[in-house]
């Protein structure tokens, strides 16, 4: 904005635009729609319908009948898609997260229940192995510890297939391995599936915010060190460009950016430098304190979800995923 523009008062009264309802969302620069939400859930294979995640008020476990209507839900609400993310019974786990590959497993069965009952509303579908395994990495590990590259990346392609087949229309890798965009494009053309979506969680930084969801999907008590050296270290921003510059050169048809809140700035250098939609992803801590103070009194909980979605619209996100995606659709509605 040029100075050119300024007046002085009180030829400028910059409250007379703020005087009532009607003008104000008249002259709103950002508007918040339940097209701008994915809404993440977390399923299970335990035999309870919906089981709570105790660091995620309000968040339950979700059986397959319950991620049903949740499809249903969304759909109803006019959200567009769903990101699910399993809690997978622990004696399935191993060293490998060989039941990530598993045709039969929970992720697959959930998307081809979930289409079948609302084909309308995308499905999202998680590609790492954290899930799966017995030490909670996103890959495979060596005998020091460390997430081998190559290695896991050609079992992620697999997982995307498998994914792929079953129905899912995003693919969304949030494992930070090198070159694995380019991987999971190459192995989606040559399988025909052409029209599957990936989803790079591109700049994904080593964060303290996943705590609760670690909870969630049963990681927790596993984890073995920390994701340091694969994901990226919270001081760097240029990273984040070099990132995402890698991702779609590699194919990359969507990128993320998370955490979300704390990561605005790099929202909105991803938007304005690359032409290319941006989601950016609410974590379960972020959605853990806003519940805990709105529990306590101390804020009010379904202002300030709202606010957060308007702002990182307002930083240059094109969406939002978030375990809110529901309250807010129904807030707006
Ligand atoms: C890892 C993964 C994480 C989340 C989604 N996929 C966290 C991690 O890196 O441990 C976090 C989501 C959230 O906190 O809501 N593949």
């Amino acid at each position: 904005m040029s100075s050119h523009f300024l007046q002085s008062f009180p030829a400028s009264r910059l409250r007379r635009l703020r005087q009532s309802g009607w003008i104000r969302s008249m002259t709103a620069e950002t508007q918040v729609s339940a097209a701008d939400l994915v809404w993440s859930i977390i399923i299970h294979d335990g035999s309870t319908a919906r089981s709570p995640v105790a660091a995620m008020p309000g968040v339950d476990r979700l059986n397959i009948d319950e991620a049903v209507k949740a499809a249903q839900k969304a759909e109803a609400l006019g959200i567009p898609a769903i990101a699910m993310f399993p809690h997978i019974n622990p004696e399935l786990k191993d060293a490998d997260g060989s039941e990530s590959l598993n045709p039969d497993g929970l992720v697959p069965t959930a998307i081809r229940a979930m289409k079948a009952a609302a084909p309308n509303v995308g499905i999202i579908c998680d590609v790492a192995l954290d899930p799966f395994t017995s030490h909670g990495h996103d890959g495979l590990i060596d005998s020091a510890g460390y997430v081998l590259n190559d290695e896991t990346t050609a079992i992620l392609v697999e997982q995307a297939l498998m994914q792929g087949r079953a129905g899912a229309d995003i693919v969304a890798p949030s494992d930070m391995m090198d070159g694995r965009i380019g991987a999971l494009r190459r192995g989606l053309e040559k399988d025909g599936q052409v029209n599957t979506m990936i989803l790079s969680y591109a700049a994904k930084y080593a964060s303290g915010f996943y705590g609760p969801y670690r909870e969630a999907i049963g990681s927790a008590t596993a984890l073995l060190g920390d994701k340091k050296t694969y994901q990226q270290d919270p001081a760097n921003s240029d990273e984040a460009l070099r990132e995402v510059a890698l991702d779609i050169q590699e194919g990359a048809d969507l990128v993320m950016v998370k955490p979300g809140l704390p990561y605005l700035d790099i929202v909105r250098r991803v938007s304005e430098t690359f032409s290319v939609p941006t989601l950016a992803f609410q974590v379960s801590g972020e959605y853990a304190m806003i519940q805990a103070a709105a529990q306590q009194g101390w804020i009010d909980g379904p202002r300030v979800m709202l606010e957060t979605i308007t702002c990182f619209k307002r930083a240059g996100a094109s969406g939002v995923v978030t375990y809110f995606a529901d309250k807010v659709a129904e807030t707006l509605a």
